[in-house]
This record gives C-alpha cells, sequence and structure tokens, in this order.
C-alpha cells in the first residue's frame, strides 16, 4: 500500500544504513550527542517572573468539561491574593464577559506556595477564538485560545504529545520545537511534569520555574493533564504525608464532568476524539474506583461520533527498553482486554525516557494453565507508543533489550515530541520529531486506521 511504502522511504531516508523489511522492527541507528541533561538555571529567560506588582503568572488552561466548551484557567501571583477574575470575549479590545475563581496556598515542608487562583469558564462557542485577562491594575496580562469544533466523526483536530518534559535544555529544545507546529490545538500531556522532586526537600520553586517555562504554550492551548510518578511528590520523612500535593493544587482536571471521582483519571471529548486519561499510580485492582469508572467510561464512547479513541497514561505496558521494564504489567493485566474489545486506536504513555512505536499486538489470551503468554498480532488491539522522551533531568535511557522484541516496530533514544493529526473518521497522520532534526522532519511515521471505521493493517 502507498502509505506503507512512503513510510519505508522516510525510514530509510532518516534510519541510515538499516535493512527494513516491512514489518520487522526497526532500532534507530540515529547518532547524537550524548550528554547530561541539564536543568536551565533559575535566571533562565524562560522562568522570567513578569513585570508589575503581583503580576499574574504560569498561567495555564485546560479543558474544563466533557465536550470543549469549557476551559479551566490557572494561575499565580505571588504577593497578594489578588482578584480571581478572568475576563474573556471574543473580541480582543472587548473582554465583555467575566468569571470568579477561587484561590488557595499550600506548604510544603518550609516552602510557601504563591496564591494560585482557578476559574472555569463555561458555555463558550464552538470553533471561536477568545481572548482572556487575568490580573490587576497596571499587572493585567492578556492571552488567547481556540476552543474546538463540535463533536464530529469527521472534524479534523490535531493534538501534540509531549511527556516527562522536565526543564532541562532538552525540554526547551522539545517545547520550542514542538510550539513551531501551528497546527496543534490540545496538547496530550502524558505525566512527569516538573522534577522539582529531584531536589532536596522537593523544593517546590521548581514547580514555580516550571508553570512559567510551560506558559508560552500552557496559556494558549489546553494541555490535558496525566499524572506520573513524578507528580506523587509523597516524602513522609519530611512530614509530607499527603500524596500529589504540589500537582493537585496547581492543575486542576475536569475530572467530575466524566463522573471521575478524583482528579487523576477523567476522559474529554474534542472534536472527533474521545480521550482517556488513566492513573498509573491510582488503585486500578477489579472493584476499585478506577476500574468501575473506566468499565462505565468505555460503554459511554460513541464511535460514530468520536471515533478516535485514544488513551493515555504514564507507565508504558509494551516497553523494550532496559528502564523500568514490566512497571506497567500489573495494569496491562488488568485493563488489556479492554483496549482490544473496545478497539481503542492508540495508548500513549511516558516514564521511559525514549521514544517507541509498538504493531498492533495483544497479550489476553494467558489464563495460568495455558502457555498463551507471547504478544501476538491483534488487528483489534491499540498501538502503543512510549513518548517519554521530552527531556528532563534524569537524562535519556539507552538501554534496549535486544534482540528488539517483534512486538516493537521502531524504537529510538532521542528526545522529542509527537503530533496526532486526526484527518476524518478513517484516517489519522502520526508523525514523531527528534529536537536534534528542524520540525519539519519527522523521524517516525505513521498513517493510523481508526479500529472502529476502518481497520486495516496499518502498523
Ligand atoms: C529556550 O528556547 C528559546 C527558543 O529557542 C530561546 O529563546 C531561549 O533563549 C531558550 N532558553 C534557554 C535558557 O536555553
Ligand atoms: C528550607 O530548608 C532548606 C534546608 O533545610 C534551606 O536550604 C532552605 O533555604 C529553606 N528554604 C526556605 C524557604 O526557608
Ligand atoms: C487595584 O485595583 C483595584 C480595583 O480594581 C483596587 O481595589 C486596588 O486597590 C488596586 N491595587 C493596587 C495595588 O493598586
Ligand atoms: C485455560 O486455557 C486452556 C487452553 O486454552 C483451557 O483449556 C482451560 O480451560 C483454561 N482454563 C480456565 C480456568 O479458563
Ligand atoms: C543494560 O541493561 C542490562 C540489563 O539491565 C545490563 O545487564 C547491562 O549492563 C546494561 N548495559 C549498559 C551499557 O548499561
Ligand atoms: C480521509 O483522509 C484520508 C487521508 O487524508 C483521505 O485519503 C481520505 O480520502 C479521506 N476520506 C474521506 C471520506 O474524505
Ligand atoms: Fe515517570
Amino acid at each position: 500500500m502507498g502509505y506503507q511504502r512512503v513510510a519505508f522511504l522516510l525510514a530509510l531516508i532518516t534510519v541510515v544504513g538499516l535493512a527494513v523489511q516491512c514489518n520487522a522492527g526497526v532500532t534507530s541507528t540515529y547518532r547524537r550527542r550524548l550528554a547530561a541533561s541539564v536543568d536551565m538555571p533559575l535566571d533562565a529567560d524562560v522562568f522570567q517572573i513578569p513585570s508589575g506588582y503581583n503580576a499574574p503568572q504560569q498561567v495555564h488552561i485546560t479543558q474544563g468539561d466533557y465536550d470543549g466548551t469549557a476551559v479551566i484557567v490557572s494561575w499565580v501571583t505571588a504577593d497578594a491574593p489578588g482578584s480571581n477574575t478572568v475576563k474573556y470575549g471574543k473580541s480582543k479590545n472587548n473582554l465583555h464577559l467575566s468569571a470568579e475563581g477561587n484561590v488557595r496556598q499550600y506548604t510544603f515542608y518550609n516552602y510557601t506556595s504563591g496564591y494560585i487562583h482557578h476559574c472555569l469558564l463555561q458555555n463558550l462557542e464552538i470553533d471561536s477564538t477568545y481572548y482572556y485577562a487575568v490580573g490587576e491594575n497596571d499587572s493585567v496580562r492578556q492571552f488567547s485560545f481556540k476552543t474546538p469544533p463540535a463533536i464530529g466523526p469527521d472534524v479534523p483536530y490535531t493534538f501534540g504529545l509531549i511527556g516527562d518534559l522536565g526543564q532541562t535544555y532538552d525540554s526547551n529544545s522539545t517545547l520550542t520545537h514542538y510550539k513551531a507546529n501551528d497546527d496543534a490545538g490540545a496538547l496530550l500531556f502524558v505525566g512527569d511534569f516538573s522534577y522539582a522532586d529531584n531536589y532536596p526537600n522537593h523544593d517546590n520553586v521548581r514547580w514555580d520555574t516550571w508553570g512559567r517555562f510551560i506558559e508560552s504554550s500552557a496559556a494558549y492551548q489546553p494541555w490535558i493533564w496525566t499524572v506520573g510518578n513524578h507528580e506523587i511528590d509523597f516524602v513522609p520523612s519530611i512530614g509530607e504525608t499527603v500524596p500529589y500535593k504540589p500537582m493537585s493544587n496547581r492543575y486542576p482536571t475536569p475530572y467530575s464532568a466524566s463522573g471521575s471521582t478524583e482528579l487523576f483519571y477523567y476522559s474529554v471529548r474534542r472534536a472527533s476524539a474521545h480521550i482517556i486519561v488513566l492513573a498509573s499510580y491510582t488503585a486500578y485492582g477489579k472493584y476499585t474506583p478506577q476500574y468501575q469508572w473506566l468499565q462505565a467510561e468505555l460503554k459511554k464512547v460513541d464511535r460514530t461520533q468520536t471515533p478516535w479513541l485514544i488513551v493515555l497514561l504514564h507507565s508504558p505496558w509494551y516497553n523494550s527498553y532496559n528502564y523500568h521494564y514490566m512497571e506497567g504489567e500489573t495494569m496491562r493485566v488488568q485493563f488489556e482486554a479492554w483496549m482490544v474489545q473496545y478497539k481503542v486506536d492508540v495508548v500513549f504513555a511516558g516514564h521511559v525516557h525514549a521514544y517507541e512505536r509498538s504493531h498492533r499486538i495483544s497479550n489476553i489470551n494467558y489464563n495460568i494453565t495455558n502457555a498463551n503468554c507471547l504478544p501476538v498480532p491483534n488487528n483489534n488491539a491499540p498501538v502503543y507508543i512510549t513518548i517519554g522522551d521530552g527531556g528532563n533531568i534524569e537524562g535519556l535511557a539507552t538501554n534496549m533489550t535486544e534482540p528488539q522484541p517483534s512486538y516493537s516496530a521502531f524504537r529510538e533514544a532521542s528526545f522529542g515530541h509527537a503530533i496526532f493529526d486526526i484527518k476524518n473518521r478513517t484516517h489519522a497522520y502520526y508523525t514523531w520529531h527528534r529536537n536534534q532534526d528542524g520540525n519539519a522532519v519527522a523521524a517516525d511515521t505513521m498513517w493510523f486506521t481508526n479500529r472502529y471505521f476502518n481497520p486495516t493493517n496499518d502498523s
């Protein structure tokens, strides 16, 4: 087929010197400078505090409801609580609407946060650019975002993908490359935000710098949050016994809109996609709230309205690097059969600091007394993509299991981001971009055909 030939040629061009067979896995031989990933210093340009008394900083937005007509705006003021109001409107010079949010602070060991504001903007018109302003007096700051088109099966929509971002020079390269893509309307973030927990006492100042770092993207398009292990921040040795304290105070999700009872697992619908966010570190065994919620949510998915069923989680179920190997195994055993039953198109994960894409495979036949415990090709199964290569301080995962397992289609230890570009109900074009190349270059590509409307052998 045409797309296979294109993908094959691209693989040959970008992965020089490899003998690629049509369905064999590729371990990229791309050579990059292997250097430590160094956090940007506190006085880096991307961490700059906006000027003006009590000026809003760390501005970010996320989807605020199930279907994309609401947005949660969040920001921090450093000196005083200030105003909780967001003024907004469809004309840049006339922000005639306003919504009132709330403000909170938290402490973490000897750190005290700034004043953290969250404000829900509701009943937004679809497919519209909104301008919004936060702050008071001389320190008002204005931003904008675009609401998605109405839910519908053939609505084109482009999602970005970043994981395990952190705040190093490599993180800056990843975010810069991502921002160069003008088409992406929302970012699917697969967990591990700031890596503040790598500092003494989980120095939460690094949560603030991270918030300022991502603002240049996250204030203008929703980042859909998945929780990672670096958000747990559980440190009994310094008296911090409430897990997820920084994340849950700073990064809200619209969990209740999808009937979830916890911040960390939920789902949103956007354009032609139904996105299910799972929590790798919240109980998922049978009878747990997450299990019951997912069981009910999968039944609510209407592929005739949202043909593209996308699952996000942190700890990958299929990963052939020698890092976090099989950590996602218990969740895979619990939920993989549902992914096949409901024909999920793609599962994105992070956690492993490298890139990998699988074939469509499943491993759901084992029952303790039989020996059916190997992954097998399965056209109803999702493609599994690990995109934990945002560029954090812990560096690249370079050590891979050998030989490359048959389920692994492509793997490369480089930092980068990905784009999932939905064209219509049958086709989506997926590209992965390594930071060493210009944004226009795709180092890995795949034409996805939809599992519900067009389940061809695409992987
Ligand atoms: C981060 O990247 C941007 C865009 O390339 C650049 O302007 C800025 O100087 C970079 N900051 C650091 C600390 O490298
Ligand atoms: C918190 O404590 C650490 C060491 O215990 C110290 O280095 C740091 O300056 C303190 N920070 C604040 C804000 O007091
Ligand atoms: C900012 O403006 C508000 C009214 O919008 C006023 O009540 C407040 O005193 C002003 N704050 C400063 C620091 O000027
Ligand atoms: C396990 O699988 C084997 C082979 O498919 C089958 O014969 C057996 O009945 C299964 N056992 C259970 C408990 O389902
Ligand atoms: C790669 O990982 C394997 C398995 O953990 C280990 O035996 C090996 O020493 C590692 N190789 C390098 C170069 O770190
Ligand atoms: C869907 O998009 C694909 C890829 O752009 C295109 O080849 C196909 O013709 C489209 N289908 C319809 C019904 O427009
Ligand atoms: Fe992680």
